[in-house]
């Protein structure tokens, strides 16, 4: 399995501080933002790892992260010239992928749980991960039945049928690239994630696995300062890099 970290955008709920670097180059305790996800997916074995960023801040990461070889996996990296929507990532990373399942996990979400098993166990179709949160409407919100299975999705619904939020991490099969392709913008301009998941959901092929542990979004400075103290008191001693 590759992995991608989308770590585009331009981070402008977190003005000033995001006018000098990227949001996910942003300090969470005493590592920058993008190691978390990083480390959700070297923990879970990924070797091969792309990551999407910002044409005016491609230096940055190259300073930071380089080669990846200090951490034992190999970074590639892609320019996003603008944000299209996450299923980019799919199109942007095509050659990566290749023939490949692939883990797209987003440059600011936080994971307190270690979701390598669930990761290494999947294998084929699509694989969401749900986290309950109080305020679903503020994110993609799955439905599911008894057994867990996934009964209906909707990116960010007024009333929401579920209190439960899909996080950024995603795994799916190399056919996404093409279903990425095919997808038409949204009312907000973009493609969404959303519409990937429903691909997979009306085949039957689409798992939701849940989220235990802490989960943070640290994209605005309340989730930041959440992420913070989430990483200095239960992440230290979980981390890899
Ligand atoms: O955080 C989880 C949520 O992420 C999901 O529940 C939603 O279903 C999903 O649509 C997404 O919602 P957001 O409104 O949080 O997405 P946002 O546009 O803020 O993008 C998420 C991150 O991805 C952000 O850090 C910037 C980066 N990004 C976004 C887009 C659209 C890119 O790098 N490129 C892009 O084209």
């Amino acid at each position: 399995m590759r992995g991608i970290i989308l770590s585009g955008g331009h981070g402008t709920r977190l003005n000033p501080c995001t006018k000098v670097t990227s949001k996910q180059l942003l300090p969470v305790y005493n590592r920058p933002m993008i190691y978390y996800p990083l480390n959700t997916l070297i923990k879970a074995g990924i070797k091969e790892i792309l990551i999407i960023i910002a044409p005016e801040r491609a230096g940055d990461y190259l300073n930071l992260l380089g080669s990846g070889k200090q951490f034992g996996v190999k970074l590639t990296y892609e320019i996003q010239d603008s944000p299209k929507g996450l299923p980019e990532a799919f199109i942007l990373g095509e050659n990566f992928i290749d023939a490949d399942d692939v883990a797209l996990i987003l440059g600011d979400n936080i994971f307190e749980d270690d979701l390598s098993s669930e990761i290494q166990s999947f294998k084929n179709g699509g694989k969401i991960f749900a986290k309950a949160v109080p305020d679903p409407e503020r994110f993609g919100v799955v439905e599911v039945d008894a057994n867990f299975k996934a009964v209906s999705i909707e990116e960010k619904p007024t009333v929401p049928k579920s209190n439960l939020c899909i996080t950024g991490l995603y795994i799916y099969d190399a056919r996404v690239i093409e279903v990425a392709k095919n997808l038409t913008p949204s009312a907000r301009g973009e493609t969404e994630i959303t519409d990937l998941h429903k691909w997979y959901l009306e085949r039957g092929e689409l798992e939701v696995s849940q989220v235990k542990g802490e989960w943070i979004d640290a994209g605005t400075f309340d989730s930041l300062l959440a992420a913070q103290h989430l990483a200095k008191e239960k992440l230290q001693n979980k981390l890899v890099i």
